[in-house]
């Protein structure tokens, strides 16, 4: 479907400020991306994409690592392990995409991003979200995004958003390392989104993800301008 070009005063407004698009698998973020950047480039903006984990040749190493389901059974990866492995992917993506893309005015928009880490390895998966704010702050430098967009959506849509042929299967081969953790991890990963927004409501916009693609296209444009 097309999309509407974004006013000029939005698009002025977006020159040089970092967005991050995040949220629980399936909550359908990846369309709202896209169709989000078409706007944007068609208001003459420079957008910079970026996608986590990866965006960076070494970043897109750590990515098959972090996501191999092969080897799970063998050789399971300790959480703060993971941790790490998804922040040095973000260190070299900031300072090889993100940094030099903001430097020259462009839109910066992630597809994901520490959001991620704090609710899947934080709230989820149990590490303490002080450790991975810490690390945080080694990795990303001055570069915490502007706003954090966080499309919601519950458990049971998500699964079957990501797999409508799941429906009552357990196990899905189709699934990467993190996707496969099961329905109450990923209930945790929906509520420490929620939890983040809670705690940071200027940075953070969360929006009703389990409608049609055009009400969440209409929420999100409202949210960004009434944000930024
Ligand atoms: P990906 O295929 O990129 O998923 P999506 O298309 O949903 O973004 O896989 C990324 C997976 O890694 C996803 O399940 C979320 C997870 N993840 C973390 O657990 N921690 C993180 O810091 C990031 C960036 C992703």
């Amino acid at each position: 479907m097309p999309s509407p070009a974004l006013d000029q005063d939005l698009a002025d407004r977006l020159r040089g400020k970092f967005l991050v698009f995040d949220g629980p698998d399936g909550s359908g973020k990846s369309t709202q991306l896209n169709r989000f950047i078409e706007a944007a480039e068609a208001a003459d903006l420079t957008v910079c994409e970026v996608r986590e984990p990866g965006g960076t040749h070494i970043g897109e190493e750590i990515r098959k690592v972090l996501l191999d389901a092969k080897h799970e059974q063998s050789h399971p990866m300790d959480l703060r392990c993971e941790m790490l492995l998804f922040m040095a992917s973000r260190a070299q993506l900031i300072a090889q995409r993100v940094e030099p893309a903001i430097k020259r005015g462009e839109l910066v928009i992630a597809d994901r991003f520490i959001s991620s880490t704090l609710a899947y390895q934080g709230s989820a998966g149990g590490l303490p979200i002080p450790d991975i704010l810490a690390v945080g702050r080694v990795a990303l430098g001055k570069y915490w995004p502007n706003l954090v967009v966080v499309f919601d959506v519950d458990a049971q849509t998500a699964q079957l958003r990501m797999n409508p042929l799941l429906r009552g299967k357990e196990f899905d081969a189709s699934k990467d390392r993190i996707e496969s953790k099961g329905e109450a991890f990923h209930r945790r990963v929906r509520q420490g989104y929620l939890e983040q927004a809670q705690q940071d409501p200027h940075r953070y916009l969360v929006i009703d993800a389990t409608r049609e693609p055009d009400p969440i296209y209409e929420d999100l444009i409202a949210g960004i301008s009434g944000k930024l």
